[in-house]
C-alpha cells in the first residue's frame, strides 16, 4: 500500500466540496463492503461463481430484493461486473472480478480491505456517546464498539502477523528469535493482545513457544480463546482476562510484546512497568506501535490522516475511559514513546530496522 502522498489543502471552496463528496462516495463504498462481507456475498460470489440476485440470495440466506439492490450498486460503484445491464433486473448476472477475493474474501491476504470496512462501522458504533464525550471530557469505553471494531482490528493486524511477525518482527531481533527456536521452550506474553492472532502466530512461528496473553477486554480474551482452538494451538497459548498494568501479574518471560495498544492505555507507563518486570534482565521487551512522524505537521500526509482520524474516532476516547489518563491518542509519537519507556524504567529504546509502512518497532532494553 503506497500510503504517502502529500495533503495539498483545497483550492477553492469548491473543491473542498468535491473532495468531500468523493470521500461521501467512498464512505458509501466501504458501508457497502461491509453488507457484502458481513453477509457472505463476496465469498458467495468466489466459492460458487457468478450469480443472478436470486441464486446469490439463496445461496447466503438473504432477502432477494436487498441482494438485488446491492448487486446493481457494487457494478455501479466498479467492484463486481455484470455479464448484461439490457435484460430483465432478475436474469443479469454478477461475479467477482478475478483477483478481487485477495481484498475481499481472504482474511489472510496482505491485500485485505474489509477489515477497513469494520473497523470504520465500529468507529461509529458510539457516535452519540463520542459526541458527548467531546463535550464533558470523559471517555467512550473499548466494549461501546462492539464486535465490528474487534473484527476490524484484528482482521487489520492478523495477515500481517500471518506473514511477517515470526519472520520480519522478531527476527529483527536476532538474540530474541534464536531464543524463541532454543530449549527449553520459550515463554511469551503479548499485552493487549485482541482477538490473540499474534500469539497464535508465534505459537505457528516458533513450534515449541508458550504464550500467554493478557487483555482487558472480555469479548477479545472470550474470541481468542477460540481462534487459538481452531487454530490447534491452544495447548501452547492461554489468554487471560487481566490488565497488563497489574502490579501482581507473575511470571517469567523471555519476550514481552505489545502490538497497536501501548497508545490505546490510560496508564501506558505502569503497563510498561509490568512488562519489564515480566521479562527481568535477561528478556526483551518489544512494542509495536504507530509509525507516525517525529512532529505535527498540517496538512499530514496520508498516515498523519489515517492516525488522526482513528484518534478523534476511537483510540483517544477509549484511553480516556479509565481516569486518570494520559490521553495518548493513536498519534503516540516517538519522542512520547521514548519518555514513557524511561518513567517506566527502561534505560534504552531502539527503534529496529523493519520496514513497514504503518508500525514502528521498538525494543527496551534495561
Ligand atoms: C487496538 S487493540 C490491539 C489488539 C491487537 N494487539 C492487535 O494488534 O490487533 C488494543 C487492545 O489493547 C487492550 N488493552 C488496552 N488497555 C489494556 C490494559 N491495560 N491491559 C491489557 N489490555 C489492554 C484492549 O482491550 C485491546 O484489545
Amino acid at each position: 500500500m503506497d500510503t504517502v502522498a502529500p495533503a495539498v489543502l483545497p483550492a477553492s471552496p469548491d473543491a473542498l466540496a468535491e473532495r468531500l463528496f468523493a470521500a461521501t462516495l467512498g464512505a458509501m463504498d466501504l458501508f457497502a463492503v461491509y453488507l457484502g462481507d458481513r453477509l457472505g456475498y463476496y465469498r458467495a460470489l468466489f466459492e460458487d461463481g457468478p450469480a443472478t440476485s436470486a441464486e446469490l440470495a439463496g445461496r447466503t440466506g438473504t432477502a432477494e430484493r436487498y441482494t438485488r439492490e446491492w448487486l446493481e450498486q457494487q457494478a455501479v460503484t466498479g467492484i463486481l461486473t455484470v455479464d448484461r445491464a439490457d435484460v430483465p433486473a432478475a436474469d443479469r448476472r454478477f461475479s467477482l472480478p478475478d483477483g478481487y477475493e485477495a481484498v475481499l474474501v481472504d482474511p489472510e491476504s496482505p491485500s485485505t480491505m474489509t477489515p477497513a470496512a469494520l473497523l470504520m462501522a465500529g468507529c461509529v458504533t458510539p457516535l452519540t456517546q463520542l459526541v458527548d464525550a467531546f463535550r464533558s471530557g470523559a471517555g467512550v469505553p473499548y466494549e461501546a464498539y462492539g464486535v465490528d471494531l474487534l473484527d476490524g482490528q484484528a482482521g487489520f493486524t492478523r495477515p500481517q502477523f500471518v506473514h511477517q511477525l515470526s519472520q520480519q518482527w522478531i527476527p529483527a531481533m536476532p538474540d530474541v528469535h534464536a531464543r524463541l527456536l532454543s530449549n527449553p521452550p520459550a515463554r511469551v506474553a503479548d499485552v493487549g493482545m485482541g482477538l490473540g492472532w499474534s500469539s497464535i502466530a508465534i505459537a505457528k512461528g516458533y513450534p515449541d513457544v508458550l504464550v500467554d496473553g493478557f487483555d482487558l477486554d472480555a469479548a477479545s480474551v472470550g474470541a481468542a480463546r477460540a481462534n487459538a482452538e481452531t487454530a490447534g494451538v491452544a495447548d501452547r497459548v492461554t489468554f487471560h482476562h487481566r490488565d497488563a498494568g497489574d502490579r501482581d501479574l507473575a511470571g517469567r518471560y523471555d519476550l514481552a510484546l505489545a502490538v497497536e495498544c501501548i497508545h490505546d492505555m490510560a496508564d501506558p507507563v505502569s503497563v510498561l512497568s509490568a512488562m519489564r518486570r515480566l521479562v527481568g534482565d535477561e528478556g526483551v521487551v518489544m512494542v509495536v506501535d504507530e509509525k507516525v512522524a517525529d512532529q505535527f505537521t498540517a496538512p499530514g500526509d496520508d498516515i498523519e490522516r489515517f492516525m488522526y482520524g482513528f484518534s478523534i474516532l476511537h483510540c483517544l476516547p477509549v484511553g480516556m475511559a479509565d481516569q486518570p489518563s494520559v490521553g495518548t491518542g493513536t498519534v503516540m509519537r516517538q519522542s512520547t514513546m521514548r519518555a514513557y519507556a524511561e518513567q517506566a524504567g527502561f534505560r534504552g529504546t531502539e527503534v529496529l530496522p523493519v520496514v513497514h509502512d504503518t508500525f514502528r518497532f521498538y525494543r527496551l532494553t534495561g
